[in-house]
């Protein structure tokens, strides 16, 4: 027992590695990574990209505008069927935990990524952390929704962004003291950068007027993958474009459903600010200043409807269901489906000046990682956990 005792007096500092792969992973990591920084003491962290998302536009930009330090481990897995992206990040992270040896695995979001991450590091008996747990859509058509079920009811620790996370969580039996409900570390940074990209010129150099546009992204499978129900979205997006711009930061995957299909003709030229028309992807922070100016955003994106909210503008959800319901019980979320008639009944409402401004839901409010890293205080201060968990996993 004396031992032991003197064994855990020592102070004994938390191995994490932080995992990243898409697009919308960056911008909710940046935070926890400035977080943990705080505490040189107390944790050594390094960052692996898995490399899911890999053309400049959809990554290396992001770390760019974030600040976000250079992955210290890129396993390059690249594009691939599900199973094919799974199972290669599966192989290369394995061999990333049994090489550096980490007390904790941090993943956030839903992608591919977060679910193989969460699943090799646990049959190594390592603990994961979730960030932005308990979200359902109950629509399992969804590759994320699989992805979400399946890391949440493996990790150890389950991070919360709102009340319907928390009462989802319960509802599945999951012990209430593994869940901790701390905000959303993706609105932490959407604060930070605010300014920043409020002051950019983008609006003006692509000639137009703030407030008066519509910012529009898809890249859902069940939305771009089907060439009819592209066909409808794209006629109502047509029909909206007559009242005000509409502008279409093109997702990879989309671009290449738009010229398979032959749809490419329907977007005029970017020269000119009026009608439905497309740019590359943007960057974080033009991305921002382009939301914060538009009157509206039509997206079928899980994150967008939650900025969208926290910048009062109104967001029209190209989808059947969310698993983000609180951008619609508070905030300024339309869940309207994909046909043409009810685009088009929403948008008008929107130009016509008929949307509810909404509000701020409750712990978004640019602290998330903060409690986050709170907590993983409180746990590093339990020295026992970390030495009981490495006797256990055998690392
Ligand atoms: C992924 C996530 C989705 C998230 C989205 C954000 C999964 C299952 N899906 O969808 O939850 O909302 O990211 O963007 O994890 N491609 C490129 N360059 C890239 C990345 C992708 O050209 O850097 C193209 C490839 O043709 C690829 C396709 O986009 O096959 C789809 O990429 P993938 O990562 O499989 O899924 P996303 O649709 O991006």
């Amino acid at each position: 027992m004396s031992g032991q005792a003197g064994r855990h007096t020592q102070h004994s500092m938390m191995k994490i590695l932080n995992v990243v792969g898409a697009r919308p992973n960056f911008m909710k990591m940046a935070p926890i990574i400035e977080a943990l920084n705080r505490f040189p003491q107390d944790f050594h962290h390094r960052l692996v990209h898995t490399g899911q998302h890999y053309d400049e536009r959809m990554s290396q930009s992001f770390f760019n505008d974030l600040g976000m330090p250079k992955p210290d481990v890129d396993l390059e897995v690249g594009s691939g069927s599900h199973a094919e992206q799974t199972a290669k990040i599966m192989v290369e992270f394995e061999k990333v935990c049994l090489r550096e040896r980490p007390d904790l695995v941090i993943v956030v979001g839903d992608v591919n990524s977060t679910m193989a991450c969460t699943i090799t590091a646990k049959k190594l008996g390592i603990r994961v952390a979730h960030v932005e747990a308990g979200l359902r859509s109950r629509d399992m058509g969804m590759p994320e929704e699989i992805n979400r079920l399946c890391t949440d009811v493996l990790c150890d620790y389950l991070f919360t962004t709102d009340h319907f996370a928390n009462e989802n969580l319960a509802a599945e039996g999951v012990d209430r003291n593994k869940v901790f409900f701390v905000g959303n570390v993706m609105i932490d940074t959407l604060l930070k950068h605010r300014e920043l990209a409020r002051q950019l010129d983008l609006v003006e150099r692509l000639g137009l007027e703030s407030g008066r546009f519509a910012t529009l992204t898809l890249h859902r499978p069940s939305n771009v993958d089907n060439p009819e129900v592209l066909e409808e979205i794209l006629d109502a997006l047509g029909e909206v474009s007559r009242e005000i711009p509409v502008v279409f930061p093109v997702h990879p995957r989309t671009r290449k459903m738009i010229e398979n299909f032959g749809f490419a003709g329907r977007f005029s030229s970017a020269e000119k600010p009026e009608g439905l028309w497309m740019t590359e992807p943007l960057g974080y922070l033009e991305f921002l200043h382009l939301n914060m100016h538009s009157m509206m955003v039509i997206t079928d994106s899980g994150g967008l409807q939650e900025e969208s909210t926290v910048l009062g503008v109104p967001c029209i959800t190209l989808r059947h269901n969310t698993e983000r319901p609180i951008t619609c019980e508070v905030g300024t979320n339309f869940i309207v489906g994909n046909s043409r008639s009810r685009i088009l009944q929403h948008a008008m409402k929107v130009v016509n000046g008929a949307a509810p401004r909404g509000s701020v839901p409750e712990k978004w409010d640019g602290r998330a990682a903060e409690r986050i890293v709170d907590v993983l205080r409180s746990l590093g201060a339990r020295a026992e956990d970390a030495q009981e968990f490495r006797e256990v996993s055998g690392l």
